[in-house]
């Protein structure tokens, strides 16, 4: 089916008490692998690019391959900007087919975020594209903007309300402890935090950097709440050992489909326990 907006599949997830799981891509294979993975369990599911991403594959190739893969399967898909940094690029995902998109104004001070995010939405709307902002500041690396984990701030709750309130945002993105990347110890989620936001902000929560969070942190924080799930470093994992484990075995391979395939059906059992896990299995 055509490409759908990201709102109305995170509204059935709030009211169905699962998430969304919203995969990184980078390549053709790894949209394959989410578009598998997510048909193979009757899921709605999110593709997005991030900064680098789009550096690296280029937005026309991404869109192109994503509606594609879309076409070609019965369930909902969205497609998504990572981290987007300028009004003037996620306008030109909105130009080219995206149908949802992240305006990471998190580094601004809050009523400059506001203005940022509420100047997304007005156009947005009107092209029946979803908005995902981000309040407080997510640990780790996100692609061009560098938080260090020490500067990472968890999101307030009074703020989170007042920014909901001030723009309408279709999602919001919040700082509860988790990071991007490998984590080097266990994370620990400030639930409380995540508890107080839900209870008073009316808008689907979305949790980012969540490769290496605990089952049973991620079943909790779906319990609370959150509705869209962010999933990159893990989907690179599989990816990576897929690749390894492919070329160990044959070391002489010339043939790149040899080693692409298993790195390819690695990714698709990483995304289907994700898919799983969330509970979004059956939901499309
Ligand atoms: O938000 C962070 C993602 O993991 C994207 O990282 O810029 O290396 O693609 P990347
Ligand atoms: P991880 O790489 O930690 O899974 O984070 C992904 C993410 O939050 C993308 O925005
Ligand atoms: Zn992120």
């Amino acid at each position: 089916m055509p490409l759908v907006p990201m709102r109305g599949l995170l509204d059935k997830a709030q009211e169905g008490h699962y998430a969304v799981g919203a995969f990184n891509c980078n390549n053709m294979e790894i949209i394959q692998a989410i578009i598998t993975a997510a048909t193979a369990e009757n899921a709605p599911v999110i593709v997005q690019a991030s900064q680098g991403a789009i550096k690296y594959a280029g937005l026309e190739y991404i869109t192109a391959m994503t509606k594609i893969a879309a076409q070609n399967t019965h369930v909902p898909v969205v497609l998504h900007i990572d981290h987007g940094t300028s009004f003037e690029q996620v306008m030109r995902c909105i130009r080219e087919g995206f149908t949802s998109v992240m305006i990471d104004g998190s580094k601004l001070p809050l009523e400059e975020n506001i203005a940022l995010t509420k100047r997304v939405l007005d156009v947005a709307r009107a092209c029946g594209v979803s908005v995902e902002a981000e309040l407080g500041k997510i640990g780790g690396t996100e692609d061009d903007i560098t938080v260090s984990e020490k500067e990472a701030m968890y999101t307030d709750p009074e703020e989170a309300i007042y920014f909901a309130e001030q723009t309408g945002v279709d999602a919001l993105a919040i700082a509860i402890g988790t990071a991007h990347g490998q984590y080097k110890g266990e994370p620990k989620l400030d639930f409380d935090r995540l508890a107080e936001i839900q209870k008073r902000v009316n808008v689907p929560i979305v949790l980012h950097g969540s490769s290496g969070v605990p089952d049973d942190a991620i079943r909790q924080a779906i319990a609370l709440g959150v509705s869209k799930i962010n999933i990159d470093t893990n989907i690179r994992e599989a990816f990576m050992a897929g690749l390894k484990g492919a070329l160990a075995k044959n070391p002489k391979e010339i043939d790149p489909r040899k080693v692409l395939g298993p790195a390819k059906e690695a990714m698709v059992e990483v995304i289907r326990e994700k898919i799983r896990l969330f509970g979004s299995s059956g939901k499309a």
